[in-house]
């Protein structure tokens, strides 16, 4: 099938890339004329472990493309809307201005009958607005608006892409439901379960799923927090809980809070819906909250560690990116953390295998290192933000000689305080026993 992705961000690009893998013809179209220049030179502007070697093979085998103009669309059967739809500044409504921008350029040029399917995340009646659009630009088009959302995580995205849980396809119309199931074809031969649903339903589905396991996330988190005054271990209890099949295992591992282009803003959005709606989702509600106080509360941990002051101290924190295998570090828990280290007079170092670039504009002050051990070199606390491959067996003698003081406060539970204890570390973890 000829199909045609509008926007070549993340979920574009991984989108496209997979759908040529599945053997269809796709072009990628991105107005930044930058972009799609250096995706035609074979770079990729997005760190995805994966994503080079797949857009690489599918541009070789003539499955996939690059355009600066929309003029592609003409050609394709189905055009898939992956813009980018981030917080409205100042409301925390979702920004809706790229989606309907891109649907008004594309309206002149569709085929009769070319579905159209959001893959963006979009509040609920962003569908109806998009067919109001295309009805009043293009009334006897036969043009179908579908909903298609997205699960994948950043990180993991083609695994994701490949062998979803499921596909949510919000449409009534059978012919649309069909398009979408030739798209999909490769996938549910693999038994990845199609769910057709109703548009605004399939909207829904996208901000409950995100909302449930952002709650997830905090419910562990404040067990945590009750662990430790109770002397419990959260790890423990997370099995424990995890083992019942009702509950599940996943997204309840204890951190410094959750982060990403996703949860944070899809939780706020959801409560902007609900409001007008006239719904208290009070859940939700918590979860944004609680999540939000907790990233900067982080640093408590941290005073604590070194007796009650970091006031001319040097931190070094190991992990920027919200969470390992990106670049990305959109409302990372790392940067209110550092911040709230820097208020309390605390000097910061830093290391990230990807993100420090991406953290220079919001945190300008930080020392930036060119490894862990770089970092540590006469810090007086360590601190992991996030857990990276290769923090997990760091050389725990090499670090005890490099730093001031023995201290690590361990926000991802990735050591064990019987290692810490051996390697004579000072060590604080989440929700559980540490070393004093
Ligand atoms: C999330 C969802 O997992 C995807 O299904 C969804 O498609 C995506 O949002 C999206 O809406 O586009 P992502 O933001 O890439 O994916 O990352 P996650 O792996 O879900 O992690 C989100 C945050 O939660 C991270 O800060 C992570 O450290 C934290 N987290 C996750 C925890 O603190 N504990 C956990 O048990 C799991």
């Amino acid at each position: 099938m000829r199909v045609s992705m509008i926007g070549a961000g993340y979920v574009g690009l991984v989108s496209g890339a997979c759908f040529a893998d599945f053997g269809h013809h796709v072009t990628c179209i991105d107005k930044d004329a930058g972009r799609i220049a250096a995706l035609n030179r074979g770079e990729i502007p997005i760190f995805e472990p994966g994503l080079a070697d797949l857009v690489e093979a599918n541009v070789r085998g003539g499955r996939l493309e690059f355009a600066a103009e929309t003029s592609a669309v003409a050609e394709a059967e189905a055009v898939f809307i992956a813009v980018g739809t981030p917080s409205r500044r100042g409301d925390g409504y979702a920004d809706l201005s790229f989606v309907y921008e891109a649907v008004r350029a594309i309206a002149p040029l569709l085929a009769p009958n070319t579905v159209v399917i959001t893959k963006s995340t979009v509040p609920v009646g962003t569908g109806d607005e998009i067919e109001r659009i295309l009805r009043d630009l293009r009334p006897d088009a036969g043009l179908q608006v579908v909903s298609n959302p997205e699960f994948l995580r950043e990180g993991a995205a083609i695994q994701d892409f490949k062998h979803p849980d499921r596909i949510v396809v919000g449409t009534d119309d059978a012919r649309a439901r069909e398009a979408l199931a030739e798209i999909y074809r490769p996938l549910y031969l693999n038994a990845a379960p199609i769910l057709y649903v109703n548009r605004r339903t399939a909207e829904l589905i996208k901000y409950a799923s995100n909302a449930f396991l952002a709650t997830k996330i905090t419910f562990i988190n404040e067990i945590a927090d009750l662990c430790e005054q109770v002397g419990g271990d959260v790890q423990d209890v997370a099995r424990g809980m995890g083992l019942d099949n009702r509950i599940g295992s996943k997204f309840l591992h204890p951190g410094p809070g959750f982060g990403g282009s996703c949860f944070p803003k899809d939780t706020t959005a959801l409560l902007k819906t609900a409001q007008d709606h006239g719904v208290a989702l009070r859940i939700v509600e918590a979860v944004s909250a609680v999540n939000d106080h907790r990233k900067r509360a982080m640093a408590r941990k941290v005073v604590a560690a070194l007796d009650g002051s970091v006031r001319g101290k040097i931190v070094a924190v190991l992990g920027l990116a919200f969470k390992p295998n990106t670049d990305d570090t959109r409302d990372s828990p790392a940067i209110p953390l550092i911040t709230a280290l820097q208020d309390l007079g605390a000097k910061v170092r830093a290391y990230d295998p990807a993100g420090m670039e991406q953290a220079k504009p919001a945190l300008p002050a930080v020392d930036y290192c060119a490894s862990a051990y770089a970092a540590a070199q006469g810090a007086d606390a360590l601190v992991i933000a996030t857990e990276w491959e290769q923090f997990r067996a760091l050389d725990l003698a090499r670090l005890n000689s490099v730093m001031a003081q023995p201290v690590i406060v361990d926000l991802r539970n990735i050591y064990r305080a019987d290692e810490m204890k051996r390697a004579q570390f000072r060590y604080v973890a989440v929700g559980r026993a540490g070393v004093e």
